[in-house]
């Protein structure tokens, strides 16, 4: 599960309060957590992300507004827009990620599998294509 670009349900309990969403490993998340960040304030037109992590994988929520997540796995792209709660986009490791056409208010919320290591960042598109063109 861990390998493939994709889209996680999570569980949304509704009454009449509202919505309430959760995950936990490993009933609705491939890894254990070991980094929580967010992203948000984000001006109008600005792009996020442009890189891939060497062993890290990521899941990304709109926990508000929307945003579009584009993935390159080296041969192909594929964008995903984020605009619900209850969902989350599952970026693998060695995917050359984006995020863009933030929304005003727009809370990106990404949990990773690893602590933040600026060694694990491929920062040049072209050392990424080299890594995964094998
Ligand atoms: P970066 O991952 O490049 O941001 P984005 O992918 O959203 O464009 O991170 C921006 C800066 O924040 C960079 O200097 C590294 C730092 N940073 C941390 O210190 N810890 C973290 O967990 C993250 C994600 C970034």
């Amino acid at each position: 599960m861990l390998d493939k670009t994709q889209i996680i349900e999570f569980p949304k309990i509704k009454d009449s309060r509202g919505n309430l969403t959760f995950f936990e490993f490993p009933n609705q998340i491939p890894f254990e957590i070991n980094r929580t960040y967010w992203i948000y304030d984000v001006p109008g037109g600005e792009l996020r992300g442009g890189h891939a992590f060497k062993s890290q994988s990521e899941i990304i929520v709109a926990l508000s507004g929307s945003f579009e997540v584009k993935v390159n796995n080296g041969f192909e792209d594929q964008s995903f827009t984020l605009n619900r709660a209850n969902f989350g986009l599952l970026v693998p490791k060695l995917h050359w990620r984006s995020i863009e056409n933030f929304s005003t208010n727009a809370l990106a919320l990404v949990i990773s599998n690893f602590k933040y290591d600026e060694d694990d960042y491929i920062r040049s598109y072209n050392k990424f294509k080299s890594l995964v063109d094998v």
